[in-house]
């Protein structure tokens, strides 16, 4: 647990579902004033399960429905936290999409729609934390999800690692710029984690099995298990880490391919 969470307030972008859920439960757990981003209309209900777990556990929450790749759903996230609940001291920009396509077939339309959403949407929310943070006087803490493959090529994913690509130096150039205002701007790079981005792929065994061979640690993580590194990163036991990425991804950046001396 992490006591200096306790009464904190933190935006957590795209949380009505997978990892973004799994931030929001575990920020509740450690007693702070979370504020649930979510996309579609069609996520009300669980955005109200959601709330109504956080409450129960001892922290409190809201709902806001907001695109991030709109400056307007951006800036309202964060007046809706002040509003509510007096301040913002953590951001988690975790909002992202993919999709599968052959790169020289990818349309302008895909190719814009997740670098908007994935790094553009990433940026906004970096943006007005900051501005916010600065404006206040609040040595706040910015957490952004990347993934492995801000590292890892992904043939068919060009856009989507191009995105994660792209949230790596935001994240260094953005802490570099900030450190002396001892605000903390750091990334995380799950691996292959059960969640909704996954389902399809996931219920192809061969599919999912081609997946584990690529996990020295031999299982699909979970979204709890990322969750448990945002508020690491978010709370004051990381007051000296910034611009780090931090890696959780069962080994799967670590040459899978050289394991018991096959490489
Ligand atoms: P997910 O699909 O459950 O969550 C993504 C969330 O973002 C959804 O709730 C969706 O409604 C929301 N969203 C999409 N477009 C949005 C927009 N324009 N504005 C606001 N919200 C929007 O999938 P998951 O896995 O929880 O993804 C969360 C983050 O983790 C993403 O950035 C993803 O790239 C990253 N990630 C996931 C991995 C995995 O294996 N599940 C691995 C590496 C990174």
């Amino acid at each position: 647990m992490y006591p200096d969470l306790n009464g904190k307030t933190v935006i957590i972008t795209g949380a009505a579902t997978g990892i973004g859920k799994a931030c929001a439960i575990r920020f509740g757990q450690e007693s702070a004033n979370v504020v649930i981003n979510y996309h579609s209309d069609k996520q009300v209900k669980e955005t109200e399960k959601i709330i109504e777990e956080i409450k129960h556990s001892g922290g409190n929450a809201v709902a806001v429905q907001g695109d991030v790749t709109k400056e307007e759903d951006i800036k309202n996230l964060i007046r809706s936290a002040v509003e509510t609940f007096g301040s913002l001291d953590i951001m988690i920009n975790n909002a992202g999409i993919e999709n599968e396509v052959p790169s020289h077939e990818l349309t302008l339309e895909d190719w814009n729609k997740v670098i908007s959403t994935n790094l553009t949407g990433q940026f906004l929310g970096c943006r007005e934390a900051l501005d916010y943070f600065l404006e206040n006087d609040i040595q706040g803490s910015i957490v952004n999800m990347s993934s492995v493959h801000e590292i890892i090529p992904w043939p068919h994913f060009v856009h989507y690692a191009a995105s994660k690509g792209g949230i790596k130096l935001m994240t260094q150039t953005l802490a570099l710029e900030y450190a002396p205002k001892k605000i903390r701007i750091n990334s995380i790079a799950p691996g292959a984690i059960n969640t909704p981005i996954n389902a399809e792929k996931f219920s192809d065994p061969k599919l999912k099995e081609g997946v584990l061979k690529l996990i020295p640690m031999g299982y699909i993580g979970e979204p709890e298990e990322i969750a448990a590194t945002a508020v690491w990163l978010a709370s004051t036991q990381a007051s000296y880490v910034t611009g780090l990425t931090l890696i959780a991804d069962g080994g799967m950046t670590l040459y899978p391919g050289f394991q018991a001396g096959k490489g």
